[in-house]
């Protein structure tokens, strides 16, 4: 079968990886993928968002499945157009997208089918005196969230009015997300343990996979600005109880699904439910992504020991319920090794060296690098995912992690310390 996946970062590596290792894909593209991707399967010079262009190569090329990595494919529609012309494709409508393309669809969803999340309102740039009557009688921490898309820096928690006042001011009149943030929501903030779950739907069915935990904070301990994620562990076994992920699909993907469809928007592809876990186990749902998680993907898909390119098309085809998923024993954590300065302002353009010295108990997956004159560059904020595993325990899994992190050289190299360690 010949496979296009599209996207370009350790996301979309580890699905390739994975992918590749399925007898039933004989041929596979990338596009526009990274130098590490490259390397096993055949770039195409095709930006991820150019989806009248993925169109045109798929039918070229006689693809007969794609893969979507990131969610702005999602949001223009590629599924829609690509399912219209006839191919099959990995990934929501545009419709049951806006799960993650607006906050406010999600969290009226939400309220409306009695889902748990933080209680909110909702507010439009012209509101602008009631949105200040607001803050002034609010509770803090307050968090405020752009609606659309922005490129995951639309949260920001706010821990006094002050705060607020300048951030609604950032958003409506400097518009600093554009069009993203002239609707908002305000929600209260929930304390608890974060978690990341993936469900594979197929419109009325789902599995799902091994739950994780995500690094978003830049520095160690969870301090200083967000950035995509710094680093993962998988399985979250101490944050996602058997109890607590039976909690998670009756309350939470269920519903989705259920509901999805009942508004007819159903809902296929994964769904990617970032959620708080408060001090009795009860799940609330901070957001919906609808694609996977970077960087939980490289420590959840290497769990699976089943043929994932059989997985993505029973999603695809409504056939969810007839897909055996096995897993594996081992533990996964991955480190981002990122470029000083992310996630602001920082250089590319750096030689890596040292990937030849990695063991056999890591696996990198590469994010922002390039090739040039045979010399492998840096090409991004994060640059490599470093995922370390065994079967042993979760500790030894970071260790190998991190063993192989060293190795691995580039000048402004910088890497969080403590990932997984949230976990032991
Ligand atoms: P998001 O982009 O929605 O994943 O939000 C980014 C981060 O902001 C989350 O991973 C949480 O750490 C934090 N966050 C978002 N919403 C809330 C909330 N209601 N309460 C506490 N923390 C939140
Ligand atoms: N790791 C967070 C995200 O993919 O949105």
């Amino acid at each position: 079968m010949k496979v296009l996946v599209i996207g370009s970062g350790g996301r979309e590596h580890a699905i390739v990886w994975k992918l590749i290792q399925s007898p039933r894909v004989t041929e596979i593209f990338c596009a526009p993928g990274n130098a590490g991707i490259n390397k096993t399967t055949k770039g195409v010079n095709i930006k991820a968002d150019d989806i009248d262009g993925l169109l045109i190569f798929a039918k070229e090329n006689k693809i007969e499945f794609t893969v979507v990595g990131p969610e702005v494919p999602l949001e223009k529609g590629i599924v829609d157009l690509f399912t219209a012309n006839g191919l099959l494709i990995f990934g929501p409508q545009k419709s049951a997208a806006r799960l993650e393309h607006s906050k406010i669809f999600a969290k009226d969803f939400m309220k409306r089918n009695n889902i748990p999340t933080a209680e909110y309102e909702t507010f439009n740039l012209n509101d602008e005196a009631k949105v200040n009557e607001y803050i002034e009688f609010a509770k803090y921490p307050l968090v405020i969230k752009a609606d659309g898309l922005a490129a995951g820096k639309g949260v920001i928690i706010c821990q006094d009015k002050d705060e607020a006042k300048q951030t609604v001011k950032e958003l409506f009149s400097d518009k600093i997300f554009g069009s993203a943030g002239e609707n908002i929501v305000i929600e209260e903030f929930l304390e608890g343990t974060e978690a990341s779950v993936f469900a594979i739907c197929d419109g009325e069915n789902y599995l799902v996979l091994p739950a994780s935990q995500d690094h978003k904070k830049i520095g160690e301990g969870e301090t200083g600005k967000n950035t995509g994620g710094m680093g993962a562990y998988a399985p979250a076994e101490k944050a996602v109880s058997h109890e607590t992920m039976s909690k998670i699909k009756h309350r939470v993907i269920e519903p989705v699904i259920k509901y999805m469809k009942a508004e007819g928007s159903e809902f296929r592809g994964c769904l990617y439910c970032g959620l708080m876990i408060d001090k009795n186990n009860n799940p609330y749902v901070i957001e919906f992504n609808t694609r996977f998680g970077d960087p939980e993907t490289q420590v959840v898909l290497p769990k699976i020991k089943s043929d994932l390119c059989d997985m993505f098309i029973a999603s695809a085809s409504g056939n969810i319920q007839s897909y055996k998923l096995e897993l594996n024993e081992n533990y996964y954590c991955t480190v981002v090794l990122a470029s000083e300065g992310y996630p602001d302002k920082y250089e590319t353009g750096k030689e890596i060296k040292g990937l030849d010295r990695i063991s056999s108990e890591a696996i990198v997956f590469h994010a922002g690098t390039r090739e040039e004159n045979g010399k492998l560059l840096t090409n991004g904020g994060r640059v490599l995912n470093v995922t370390g595993f065994s079967p042993i325990g979760l500790k030894e899994a970071i260790n190998f992690a991190y063993h192989n992190a060293e190795r691995i050289k580039f000048e402004n190299k910088y890497l969080r310390e403590d990932i997984g360690l949230k976990g032991l």
